[in-house]
Formats: C-alpha cells, structure tokens, sequence
C-alpha cells in the first residue's frame, strides 16, 4: 500500500506493507532511529513520536493508519537553532542515563508541558506513567521537565516586565518563580 506522511515538516509518499508499524516505518524505511522499541507490547513509551501534534506509541499504530498525517520525531524536535530547549533541559539537568528511554521521554514531556495542568514533580510523575526508564532515572527527568516548564513559564512577561529574548538560568527561574508566588 502507498502512504503519505509528512515526517518531520517533509512529505513522504512510501510503499508499505499493511502490517508495517509506524515505528518500523520510521526506522526501517526513513532511518530515523531516534524512536526507540524498547518493549513492542505498548507498555514502555521508548517508541513516543507526535502524530497530528498528539504523543502516540508508534508501535500501536500501523503506518497505514498514519497515512494522512504529520508525525514528528525527536529528529524533527530540534531546529536550525540546535536542541530543543527540552532536549537542553535533560541535558544540563542529567535526565538521562543510557539514553534508551530518552526520545520517547522528551516527545511526551513536550506535550505535557505544552497541555499546562499540574506541573507539580508529583503531577509530572502521573502523567509520564506510559514511559518507563529502565534506568530508574526518574528523579532528574522530572527535574528536566520542571527545568524545562519554569523556563517555558519565564518567558512569559511579568506585569511592568520584559521579557527575556533568551533562556534564563536555572537560578533566575527559580527566583522568578518565587517572585511570582509572593
Ligand atoms: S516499544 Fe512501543 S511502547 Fe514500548
Ligand atoms: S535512561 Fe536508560 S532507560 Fe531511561
């Protein structure tokens, strides 16, 4: 069967088997392999990748189903500027470890923080329950994403505030954090 996805912002019209998973389609036919299979059972979220903007486990999904669509991988998160400021994040705050889990943490973190709701460490934990770290390295991946939403929230101008052209250190979050809990 022929397909047309849009990978990455690139159209691709692809011929695939009807059994091809959309994670296979991604690594096998387009060699992007970032999007990891850790399990093929839907339960670890190594293989998260955007579809039409929502976090998807790629191995759940056929390629054909995807036809259509737009998907992004972690190869399409990073711009001309370099890392996606999440993938910046769980670099300067050691969210990860072996790496494995990594692509697909960072396409669901992106969306999470993007949906706003509770960006609590608790709250990040909950909604992060469909990606497991085989390294158990949970602690510095939520203090990526906590890193990552304060400097998403610190660009956001304070009243009487400019703000800031570029990302601001950790410690000027915090404060700014702080300020705006007083
Ligand atoms: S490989 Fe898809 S959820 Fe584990
Ligand atoms: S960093 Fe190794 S599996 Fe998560």
């Amino acid at each position: 069967m022929r397909v047309t996805i849009t990978v990455n912002g690139t159209t691709r019209e692809t011929e695939v088997e009807p059994r091809t998973l959309l994670v296979d389609y991604l690594r096998d036919d387009l060699a992007l392999s970032g999007t990891n299979i850790g399990c093929d059972t839907s339960q670890c979220g190594a293989c998260t990748v955007h579809l039409d903007g929502q976090p998807v486990k790629s191995c759940t999904i056929l390629a054909v189903q995807a036809d259509g669509s737009s998907v992004t991988t972690i190869e399409g998160l990073s711009g001309n500027d370099g890392l996606h400021p999440m993938q910046a994040a769980f670099r300067e705050m050691h969210g990860l470890q072996c790496g494995f889990c990594t692509s697909g943490m960072i396409m669901a973190a992106v969306k999470l923080v993007e949906d706003g709701g509770d960006l609590s460490d608790r709250g990040i934990r909950e909604r992060l329950e469909g990606n497991l770290c085989r390294c158990t390295g949970y602690e510095n991946i939520v203090r990526s994403i906590r890193h990552y939403a304060r400097e998403v929230e610190s660009h956001a101008p304070l009243e009487g505030d400019e703000a800031k052209p570029h990302h601001r250190t950790l410690l000027e979050a915090e404060e700014l954090a702080a300020r705006r809990q007083s």
